[in-house]
């Protein structure tokens, strides 16, 4: 896999998502289905949107003791997605125990990366409520290596995040950056965010945008104007 958009399928159920996808004909995006689509409809959604030919990132976040989440990614495996994650703050043991589920009898298994700190947590939250005292950065650089030693394919991390991840874990370490925005499109809840061509320049090798594509007026000429900033260096 190379460079992609991975466009974030964050709707209420499947009629809606369905709905969504016909819009793109003959083309079939990478898309992300997450929790609430997830526990809205079940496996089911994400068979019948692999059926349809998308790759798929399933967001789960798994984030248990480590027999837990092996038997929960055994059950994954069989789903047949693309990509999946789990929390790196479960630690090593949490991380290798994953992959052991995910592996399939052939040896194939679906790219597994790690939530660092989420976007959402900020350093003084970090320091008041989970007694971490270290700079955001150095956590962020800490929770990637130990995903790479663990044997994980990549990180989900903020744009900004990305060069400092492929300099301490290597280029061939994936990273996956929410957080884009147009130009000229709105932020929303997002606090810090890069256009798909500054992803592109900073070497995220994967985006993930939401509302900027589900959002739009047309969301498939938003999808185009995407790939091609993200992948063709259009500004
Ligand atoms: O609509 P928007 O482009 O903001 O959607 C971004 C997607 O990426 C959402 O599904 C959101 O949950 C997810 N995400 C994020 N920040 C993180 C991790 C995931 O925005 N740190």
């Amino acid at each position: 896999m190379g460079k992609d958009v991975i466009i974030a399928c964050d709707f209420p159920g499947k009629e809606q998502t369905l709905e969504f996808l016909d819009l793109f004909k003959g083309r079939k995006p990478f898309v992300k289905i997450g929790m609430e689509l997830f526990y809205a409809e079940g496996p089911d959604i994400v068979r019948e949107i692999k059926a349809r030919g998308h790759k798929i990132f399933l967001d789960l976040k798994l984030h248990d003791i480590p027999n837990t989440v092996k038997s929960a990614m055994k059950v994954l495996s069989r789903l047949d997605v693309d990509m999946c994650n789990v929390h790196a703050a479960g630690a090593s043991f949490m991380m290798k125990a994953a992959i052991e589920g995910l592996t399939r009898e052939d040896g194939s298994r679906p790219l597994l990366i790690a939530v660092t700190q989420l976007t959402s947590t900020d350093q003084q939250t970090m320091e008041s409520d989970i007694l971490i005292e270290k700079p955001i950065d150095e956590v962020v650089m800490s929770y990637a290596l130990t995903a790479k030693n663990a044997g994980l394919d990549g990180v989900v991390c903020s744009p900004l995040e990305a060069e400092k991840v492929h300099a301490n874990c290597g280029s061939d370490f994936l990273t996956v950056t929410p957080g884009v925005r147009f130009a000229d499109g709105d932020i929303g809840d997002q606090k810090r965010v890069m256009t798909p061509a500054e992803a592109n320049r900073i070497g995220s090798d994967y985006i993930v945008v939401g509302r900027p594509i589900t959002k739009a007026t047309d969301p498939v000429v938003a999808y185009e104007r995407c790939i091609n900033e993200f992948t063709g260096g259009v500004d």
